[in-house]
């Protein structure tokens, strides 16, 4: 196996994953969600356990098998995300994969009955957990992921800015061959010195151990 050569190097390291879609209900039967399958988040969560890391790993619905020995929190609202991570922030590290809703609706009860005119559903905005993180941390890496479709470096680069995060690990999701659906991914990560590291396409699981060197050696160094 890959990870043997990693020789329990993050062990005794405290670390939280978010991962997945969240889903913001309308009513019964109905709710808002995203295209992510949470693979990304497993395979970090994964590979930082298989290097000895004490792994926390709150995730939204997704249809994939919880890694052995993490502890599990299974949210599904933006706000469950929000309150399963601010109450949980004693970490040595936080990388936050989860794509969250950046608005939410108001729940209606039961199950809305149609009606002959056009409808119109007012979102109101979620709260920003990793600029929360951001703002509140004390010791904790900050990890941020960034979702883009075009001028990823400038919007990646806004983003640490915004959240003050340590690192953003822009993912290009307007390339179709990899991303969200994929089992591979190419991802660049932007540090908050100014540095900046490609990650070629491989498996997620390849990718989520080379995420996880950068950051170690980044946390020396910052
Ligand atoms: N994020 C978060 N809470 C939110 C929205 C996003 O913690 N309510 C986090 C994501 O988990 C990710 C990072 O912020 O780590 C960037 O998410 P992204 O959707 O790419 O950026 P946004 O800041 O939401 O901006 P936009 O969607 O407009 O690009
Ligand atoms: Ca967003």
């Amino acid at each position: 196996q890959v990870t043997k050569q990693y020789n329990n190097d993050l062990f005794g390291k405290k670390i939280l994953v978010t991962a997945g879609p969240t889903i913001e209900r309308i009513d019964a039967v109905r709710y808002l969600t995203n295209n992510s399958t949470g693979r990304m988040g497993y395979a970090i969560a994964e590979a930082a356990q298989l290097r000895g890391a004490d792994v926390t790993l709150v995730s939204g619905p997704v249809q994939l098998k919880v890694p052995n020995n993490v502890r599990f929190v299974q949210i599904e609202s933006a706000a469950e995300m929000f309150e399963a991570v601010t109450t949980r922030m004693n970490q040595d590290i936080i990388i936050k994969a989860a794509a969250v809703a950046d608005y939410t609706i108001e729940r209606q009860h039961g199950k809305m009955k149609k009606k002959d005119e056009d409808f119109t559903l007012t979102l109101n905005r979620t709260q920003d957990i990793l600029k929360y993180l951001g703002e509140h941390k004390t010791t904790q890496y900050l990890a941020g992921f960034a979702a883009e479709t075009e001028q990823v470096e400038t919007y990646a680069r806004g983003k640490l800015v915004k959240k003050n995060a340590d690192v953003i690990i822009a993912n290009n999701v307007g390339d179709t061959s990899i991303g969200f659906k994929s089992d591979q991914n190419a991802v660049e990560m932007f540090f908050k010195n100014g540095a900046s590291r490609k990650i070629e396409k491989m498996p997620k699981l390849e990718i989520a151990h080379e995420i996880l060197t950068s950051i170690k050696q980044d946390m020396h160094v910052r």
